[in-house]
């Protein structure tokens, strides 16, 4: 991982992202956008700059990609009753690949790569198909939560747990079974597994655009904790 310090601007280059999009990509912190334009002024290469700001920058209002939104709920003490058998963890056998690859798909309906004009909607897609296919190997970093309804992969919730945390990351429900209160099932058996593993909190991401997806998490006891807009900026 490179990372440049100059004054007032820091500069992470991501190797994956880079290799994925086969040009540099980097993080940019900043507060100072003129420290920014002097640094993307002097970039000589086909670049892509994510940069989170806690604020809005009016000087880069059409590259703003995402107004980032950080849900999380402290689940101990909280009582939850998920439905008994409602969800299970994926198995290998009781979903098809293709059904977990339209799920990740759908779930980044509104994702900020998705809403970048500059990055084609195949690379975004092919971006969560290998999202989910990592998570489909044999790794227990994440978990794969199921909602089945005749038969059918409804839905589907990714999480990533860890001793203090637990990550939900991918979130979608078939559009044909929406509405039916599949993801608050989802949500009911995550916080159950949180408080299983003893593990105090969860956190989930979405954008403020995401109207469904926030209603979803307030409903069901998640707070707001933080939000940032998230800009990208291509150099050729
Ligand atoms: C967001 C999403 C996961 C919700 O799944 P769902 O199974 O339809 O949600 P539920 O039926 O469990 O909804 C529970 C509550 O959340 C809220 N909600 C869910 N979808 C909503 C929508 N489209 N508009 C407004 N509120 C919504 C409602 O309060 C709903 O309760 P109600 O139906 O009694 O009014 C689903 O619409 C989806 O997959 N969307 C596309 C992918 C996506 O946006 N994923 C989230 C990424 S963070």
């Amino acid at each position: 991982m490179v990372v440049m310090l100059l004054d007032h601007i820091k500069v992470t280059k991501l190797e994956w992202d880079s290799h994925f999009f086969e040009k540099g990509v980097y993080i940019v912190e900043t507060s100072d956008f003129s420290a920014l334009k002097e640094y993307l002024s002097k970039s000589n290469e086909p670049a892509l700059y994510y940069l989170f700001s806690n604020i809005k920058i009016n000087e880069l209002s059409d590259r703003l990609m995402d107004h980032k939104m950080t849900y999380a709920i402290d689940v101990k003490g909280i009582v939850n009753f998920p439905t008994p058998n409602s969800c299970v963890f994926y198995d290998g056998k009781n979903a098809r690949t293709a059904e977990l690859e339209h799920l990740a798909v759908l779930s980044s309906r509104n994702s900020r790569f998705r809403t970048d004009d500059l990055i084609p909607k195949n690379k975004v897609d092919e971006l969560f198909k290998m999202w989910i296919g990592n998570a489909l190997k044999p790794n227990p970093a994440t978990k794969i939560l199921l909602k089945h309804i005749d038969g059918k992969v409804a839905g589907m919730v990714s999480f990533r747990p860890t001793p203090d945390l637990l990550k939900i990351e991918l979130v979608a429900v078939r559009e044909d079974f929406q509405r039916r209160g599949c993801a608050a099932e989802m949500l009911k058996a995550c916080i159950g597994y949180a408080q299983d593993h003893s593990i105090k909190r969860i956190e989930v991401v979405t954008q403020e655009v995401n109207k469904g997806a926030c209603e979803l998490y307030v409903r069901a006891g998640f707070k707001l904790v933080d939000s940032k807009y998230i800009y990208h900026v291509h150099t050729t």
